[in-house]
């Protein structure tokens, strides 16, 4: 970990501009500057690199980010070796790690433990005639084997006893390596199968490990600790990089011998999720390093369910430049099985019939239920409903709302209503409805329209802050969360640009939420003046439309005995909506 506050200081400095300019021939347009982007191939530059934001983006393949993110993505560097040739070229130090971060320094400690065990268990698999034996039988070569740095931990209590100096280490423990109870320590995985699990540049963070025959558990994992963090790693990456690159995509499978055996079979781009469903998380990462992810689950019921998973993972942060497709293996096969029992061709044939977003989309959503009656129609626009709010409002988006309306029967349009999504990209003007409560959606929309500006702007953020934070809810709904997230980390970090903004916050638990919306909806039109005008609205909008939600609540009392208190809340309330009518309809940029 670098400290936050050196990355801020670093991304005041540089200039992106001149970072890009070295890798890509940028000509000045507008306050913009335009090249061909280095992410795809292209004959008429559509790569625009912002100067006052600090960002670049292609809107031809969606790449974007900041200094940092571009020498990530275009130089492969990971963040650290990016922000420290940043800091070469402007001259500054980058603080060392272990004095200012204790946790950088336990970091290396667990990755080296790490290290030294997974190449003990290496060692250990040469040795023993059981495991090999038990890799031969599941089909699986030597170079294979080598390829994914596959090992054997001994069936014996401290075999790591031999491998490390002193088995007394914490950081043995803190690592996963040894489990320590009742004044005893013991190896975590003993008679097993190494997997050893890294990261991109092939660190190891932690292992799975496989028992040799039907025993249970058949797979434990390394648990949580400072390095491996199951929600978010994946299993193959560092081995897959290559091909990744090289064929533009990747296969997200269930299991480790999946991944393994795929490779073997001539799909080296295989990654898996390492016994978790997959998280937004997972798909960001594999949609920044490649333009199409295949999701290959297993033909049973928990594939299906992992498939669900992943559909809804992946709506929340896929941009409109970029292809997911699902493949739904035959009833009771994973890849691992079919690549055994068909050879390889077998997985061409299931790539070839996977299912495009929009079809899985639409066939889980009908599964099992009956579309020949309204009940059931309603019960799939129902269902629908949470998927399609999830995403950035954008092309894919309309599109999945227009294939819907076609499988339920209605219009497009009718749909968009229904469900308070906004069809164009103004804001919309806040609906509240006859009863409290069905006002509830607009103002969420307007919210996160709001969120998605200030990420854009922060300076609007610093402006708007004070009057705005009266606006949010205590209801503690995470995009009142996240605009006042935005807000005080804006606040903090004046001056800052949006790209610094944007780092900071990779930091937070909203991480994701805010990716999805930089991905789409970092614009690079620099009108602020339209930017702050939309704002203001926006907020008047939103006043409106919880005046108007407090006086639906109050009605039913005006026909009883009114106490004098609630009275006069009415009258400043009817005095207030009054004004707010007034101040919009000076500035009518949203309609009601
Ligand atoms: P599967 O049960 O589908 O196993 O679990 P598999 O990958 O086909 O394993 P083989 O072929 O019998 O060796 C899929 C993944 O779920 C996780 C592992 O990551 C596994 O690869 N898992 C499974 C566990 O973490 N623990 C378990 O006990 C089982
Ligand atoms: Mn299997």
């Amino acid at each position: 970990m670098i400290e936050q506050g050196f990355i801020h200081d670093l991304l005041a400095r540089v200039d992106i501009v001149d970072v890009i300019g070295r890798a890509v021939a940028l000509k000045k347009a507008g306050q913009n500057y335009l090249g061909l982007c280095p992410f795809h191939g292209e004959k008429t530059p559509s790569f625009t690199v912002s100067p006052s934001k600090q960002f670049f983006h292609c809107f031809g393949c969606g790449a974007h980010g900041s200094a940092i993110g571009f020498l990530m993505d275009h130089r492969g560097l990971g963040y650290v070796e990016a922000v420290q040739e940043l800091a070469q070229m402007v001259g500054l130090q980058v603080p060392r790690e272990a004095s200012r971060d204790p946790a950088a320094g336990q970091r290396r400690s667990l990755l080296e433990a790490n290290e030294v065990a997974c190449a003990f268990y290496r060692r250990e698999l040469k040795r023993s005639p059981a495991a090999i034996e038990y890799l031969k039988s599941r089909g699986l070569t030597g170079a294979t084997a080598a390829r994914f740095a596959l090992g054997y931990a001994p069936d014996d209590w401290q075999a790591l006893k031999s491998a490390f100096d002193s088995y007394e280490e914490a950081r043995l423990v803190e690592a996963g390596l040894v489990i320590e109870g009742d004044g005893k320590r013991y190896d975590r995985f003993r008679g097993r199968v190494m997997f050893p699990i890294r990261d991109r540049r092939g660190a190891v963070l932690g292992f799975g490990a496989r028992v040799l025959d039907a025993s249970q558990p058949k797979y434990l994992n390394s648990p949580e600790t400072p390095l491996f963090r199951k929600g978010q790693e994946l299993y193959g990456l560092f081995e897959a990089g290559e091909a990744i690159r090289v064929k533009g995509r990747v296969l997200v499978c269930e299991g480790y011998l999946d991944v393994i055996q795929l490779a073997q079979g001539g799909f080296e781009e295989s990654v898996a999720a390492l016994g978790t469903a997959i998280t937004s998380k997972h798909v960001a990462t594999l949609l920044r390093l490649t333009d199409q992810v295949v999701f290959a689950f297993d033909g049973d019921a928990a594939g299906r369910t992992a498939a669900r998973r992943a559909l809804h993972a992946t709506l929340a942060v896929i941009p409109d430049t970029k292809r997911v497709s699902f493949a739904l293996l035959p009833q009771g096969e994973d890849p691992d099985s079919l690549i055994r029992s068909l050879g390889a061709e077998a997985i061409e044939t299931e790539l070839a019939r996977a299912l495009s977003l929009s079809q899985w989309f639409l066939k889980s959503l009908c599964e099992g239920v009956d579309i020949a009656q309204p009940e059931g129609r309603a019960l799939v626009t129902a269902a629908a409903r949470p998927l399609l709010e999830s995403m950035p409002a954008g092309g894919l988006r309309m599109q999945l709302v227009r294939s819907l309306a076609e499988v339920v029967g209605t219009a497009a349009a009718d749909l968009e209503a229904l469900y308070g999504l906004a069809p164009v990209r103004r804001l919309p003007a806040a609906r509240p409805g006859p009863r409290a409560g069905s006002g509830a959606r607009p103002v969420e929309s307007l919210k996160s329209q709001l969120l998605r500006r200030l990420l854009a702007y922060p300076e609007l953020a610093r402006e708007f802050g004070p009057a705005l934070a009266d606006l949010l809810g205590q209801s503690g709904e995470p995009v009142d969360r996240q605009i006042a997230e935005v807000l005080s980390v804006a606040a903090a970090h004046a001056g800052s640009s949006c790209a610094a903004l944007l780092e900071v916050l990779g930091q937070s638990e909203f991480a994701d939420q805010y990716r999805a919306l930089r991905a789409r909806d970092l614009q690079l039109d620099d009108d602020v003046e339209a930017v702050r005008e939309e704002m203001r609205d926006g907020m008047l909008a939103i006043e409106e439309a919880r005046v108007r939600t407090e006086l639906d609540a109050l009605k039913p009392l005006l026909e009883q005995e009114l106490s004098d208190p609630l009275r006069e809340r009415t009258r400043v309330l009817l005095s207030r909506l009054n004004e707010l009518k007034h101040q919009r309809g000076a500035a009518p940029l949203v309609r009601p």
